[in-house]
């Protein structure tokens, strides 16, 4: 049975440290497997789109992303000992994190990656992102390496709006997200213009 376990949030040490590899022979251990299920388990109660390891103080290079959007290829998935292959481009991205409740932040990303990393099998996966799914794989990885998005980030600040307390909800707000509320230019002072 998997299990909600406890978010960490900043100022935790462990969210601060340089994540472990992952020898692949844990994936054999069944506590391991039950690691994963809880990280999904985590992640859907918060709610939340991506969960890395860290985040529930398990100081190792893994990750889970479900961006529930019936999109092929966009989740459920995990990724154990991720890299990047390809890094191209850059993107304005407003994100929240669950380490960081209530905030959002204005940051730039690369518009468009390639993952490659293994499955909770050991099975090789390659993942090409873009848009909401890049920049999701993106602030995962940045945990993996004891990097919050508010390090990277301008404008920090408590999602105030309704417009932005909707994106939080909807996501809460790993890797996210005003990407949709800032299309449909609800209020254009509810998303910062970004030079
Ligand atoms: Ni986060």
């Amino acid at each position: 049975m998997p299990y909600i376990r406890e978010i960490i949030t900043d100022g935790h040490p462990t969210l601060r440290k340089v994540a472990k590899k992952v020898n692949l022979e844990e994936l054999h251990d069944p506590l391991f497997q039950q690691l994963i299920d809880d990280m999904f388990e985590t992640m859907y109660h918060a709610p939340g789109i991506g969960l890395a390891a860290p985040q529930v103080n398990i100081s190792k290079r893994l990750f889970v992303v479900d961006l529930d959007d019936d999109v092929p290829g966009h989740g459920p998935l995990v990724v154990v000992n991720p890299k990047f292959s390809v890094t191209e481009g850059e993107i304005d991205s407003i994100e929240g994190c669950l380490s960081v409740p209530g905030m959002i932040g204005d940051l730039k990303r690369f518009e468009r990656v390639v993952c490659t990393g293994f499955d909770r099998n050991g099975k090789k996966v390659e993942l090409e992102g873009t848009g909401l799914f890049g920049r999701c794989l993106q602030h995962e990885m940045d945990h993996l390496d004891g990097v919050l998005y508010i390090d990277k980030a301008r404008n920090i600040r408590p999602a105030v709006t309704e417009e932005e307390k909707a994106a939080l909800a909807e996501v809460e707000a790993e890797g996210a997200a005003l990407e949709r509320n800032a299309s449909e230019a609800v209020e254009p002072s509810a998303v910062p213009a970004i030079a």
